[in-house]
């Protein structure tokens, strides 16, 4: 499937999310109305040893179609033999991790370090380009520091290279995730650029998306820890986006958990899914009367089954409206992009 095609149609994007994006989440995710969805980022050279690990990361399923696959690296060759890999995976495009602010990828020249020179980005993403047929991606950040926002010059090099789009996150590499995500210099970089642009940062509501997405001009809009509060916010942006209002539509907690369960448990691994429901079940609480008490109860169920249960009746008892707090300020303050 045509991912600009789709983007069209949908331009509301499941971003990356090392540790929560995994096949499980990525179809739930999809059933919950995201347009595109990438993986996790993989180890360039995971994939060039055939680690188990690393190949079991880029699994996924025809339901999560068009479908990203991210990757790591800093030497060309071994990026270009990656991304030859995942085609051949059945991937349907290639997506480079170029916004990875942890110290332990960019000591390496790998993730955002990548961004400080652009005319060696653009040789290294030609290469990749030339050993693949499916389209190229690229999630930067908005430069390295704030003495060096070179997004619009990343851009442009990418766009040489052959890349079909960027994602952005409105941040530099020295800001880590504080502050706020820049987007009058997102909806700049999209006015000088020659490519799609998917703009991203702080998306806390399908309101938000919505007008994000409208005042920057971008081609797209990427959510992250939006949908880890609010499992509904691709539905509720896309219904704003074609109608222009938001309609009164289904929000059924437990039947949404429900589904969620069901492609948790295709691991068949009992540990695994009643770790997993219990995370995420614990942050769509965020924000909702007593939900510290009813995480308390969550984190003394051992299964996956206990976790639906007491989950089921903590949400049968509130209303969407009732969440409060849907800002990011202090949620989940690290990760790869
Ligand atoms: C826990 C966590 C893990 C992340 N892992 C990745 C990753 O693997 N690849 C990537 O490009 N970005 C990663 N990111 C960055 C997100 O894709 C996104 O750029 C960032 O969270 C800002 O968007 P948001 O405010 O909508 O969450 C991660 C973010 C978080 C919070």
């Amino acid at each position: 499937m045509d991912p600009l095609v789709s983007l069209k149609k949908n331009p509301f994007v499941l971003a990356p999310m090392a540790g929560i994006t995994d096949n499980a989440f990525r179809s739930f995710m999809k059933e919950m109305g995201a347009g595109i969805v990438v993986t996790e980022l993989i180890s360039a050279y995971g994939i060039e040893y055939r680690s188990h690990r690393t190949i079991d990361l880029m699994s996924f399923t025809s339901q999560q179609r068009p479908i990203g696959v991210q990757i790591f690296g800093e030497d060309a060759t071994v990026l270009a033999k990656a991304a030859s890999f995942v085609e051949s995976a059945g991937a349907d495009f290639v997506d480079i991790n170029l916004g990875c602010p942890v110290p332990k990828v960019v000591k390496k020249g790998a993730g955002s370090a990548m961004l400080k020179d652009p005319c060696k980005l653009g040789e290294i993403l030609s290469t990749i380009k030339a050993a693949i047929k499916i389209p190229l991606t690229i999630k930067i950040r908005t430069g390295w520091d704030d003495s060096s926002k070179n997004a619009i010059d990343v851009v442009k090099a990418a766009a040489d290279a052959g890349v079909t789009w960027v994602a952005i996150h409105g941040r530099t590499r020295a800001q880590g995730y504080s502050g706020q995500a820049d987007w009058d210099f997102i909806g700049e970089v999209k006015s000088k650029s020659p490519i799609p642009i998917i703009g991203n940062g702080d998306i806390s509501s399908a309101t938000v998306a919505v007008r994000r997405l409208k005042e920057s001009g971008c081609d797209g809009v990427m959510i992250g820890r939006g949908c880890l509060k609010n499992p509904w916010i691709f539905k509720q942006a896309l219904e704003i986006h074609q109608s222009g209002q938001a309609m009164a539509m289904e929000r059924d907690f437990p039947q949404t958990l429900e589904k969620l369960k069901a492609y948790v448990d295709l691991r068949l691994d009992q540990r695994y899914s009643a770790l997993q429901m219990k995370k995420f079940t614990a942050w769509f609480s965020s924000g909702y009367p007593n939900s510290q008490a009813f995480r308390k109860k969550l984190f003394t169920e051992t299964t996956a089954d206990g976790v639906l249960e007491v989950s089921k009746d903590y949400f049968s008892t509130l209303s969407l409206s009732q969440q409060e707090d849907t800002s990011h300020e202090n949620f989940l303050m690290g990760g790869h992009g």
